[in-house]
């Protein structure tokens, strides 16, 4: 992709979370006051409370953590209050303008900037976690962003990646359940409903300008920089759905289909101390 045509899409892309940044759809309340806060924190532990079990923010208690791509620092002051040291970044200036009032809300210190992931305004080796959760599929050059988030960590230092699945029941089975469900209740047809590309683009938003997905072999060769790569596959629970869509939701659970062919895997991994001599 051109470079100009690169920079066009990175323009829609920061306008598209200016305008809404990542969570807020959960808050009535105005964006930045506490409460909006609070709102979208609580929608977030309904909604993915496995990723602080799968996660474990507790060990990175006095480490340097970057966040990138940080939206409103939902997940980068949990860690923050359980002792990282945390520096986030976004895109999206609105975003990381709202991350730095949640952590002044919160009198958390913490350090925020409007920055490109595929060009990390900092130095080699600086982190001892970089996490990126739900980011780096809706920049265009995706293993231009690892790239960037490895120079920046430290040896042996580790980086927590969510990505969306492209094998998953969502991308593959969901939207002819949907198209069923409209038929019956006579309801139009989705545009674009069964094209897998439009799944992935539409959900985060119909206006969403770009979200990639990619399956789990694919993430590990895009980690072929990192060592000890473990892949989890999970999905977003459904929170204040109606009874058939929490129903729906719980079966999927209980049936392990979410945690087989779930929309999201999340990747750990290390930056090898020593680098390969070829
Ligand atoms: C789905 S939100 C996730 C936000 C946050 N990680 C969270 O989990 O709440 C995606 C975020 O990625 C940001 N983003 C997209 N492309 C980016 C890029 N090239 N560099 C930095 N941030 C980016 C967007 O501005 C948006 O805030």
């Amino acid at each position: 992709m051109r470079v100009v045509e690169e920079q066009a899409i990175k323009k829609k892309v920061a306008e598209f979370w200016d305008l809404a940044p990542c969570g807020s759809f959960a808050s009535h309340v105005q964006p930045g006051e506490l409460e909006f806060f609070v709102e979208v924190e609580r929608y977030r532990e309904a909604n993915q409370s496995f990723v602080r079990h799968l996660v474990d923010f507790r060990r990175f208690a006095g480490l340097g953590m970057l966040e990138v791509g940080c939206g409103l620092g939902t997940d980068l002051l949990c860690a923050a209050s359980l002792g990282a040291n945390t520096v986030g970044m976004d895109l999206s200036l609105r975003s990381a303008g709202l991350a730095r009032r949640h952590f002044q809300l919160k009198r958390m210190p913490g350090d925020f900037l409007r920055a490109d992931a595929e060009r990390l305004p900092y130095k080699d080796g600086s982190f001892d976690v970089v996490y990126s959760f739900g980011v780096l599929h809706h920049t265009t050059d995706t293993q231009a962003a690892i790239n960037e988030c490895r120079r920046v960590l430290k040896p042996g230092g580790t980086l927590v990646l969510m990505l969306y699945n492209r094998t998953s029941w969502y991308v593959h089975v969901e939207p002819y359940l949907v198209s069923l469900k409209r038929l019956m209740l006579r309801q139009p047809t989705l545009v674009g409903g069964m094209d897998k590309t439009e799944v992935i683009r539409r959900h985060d938003g119909a206006g969403n300008p770009l979200g990639k997905a990619y399956s789990p072999s694919e993430i590990k060769e895009m980690l072929s920089g990192f060592e000890r790569t473990k892949l989890a596959i999970r999905h977003p629970r459904v929170v204040n759905g109606g009874r058939v869509a929490t129903a729906y939701g719980r079966l999927m659970e209980w049936s392990g289909i979410t945690s087989r062919w779930g929309f999201w895997i999340i990747a750990q991994s290390v930056k090898p101390t020593q680098t390969a001599v070829t």
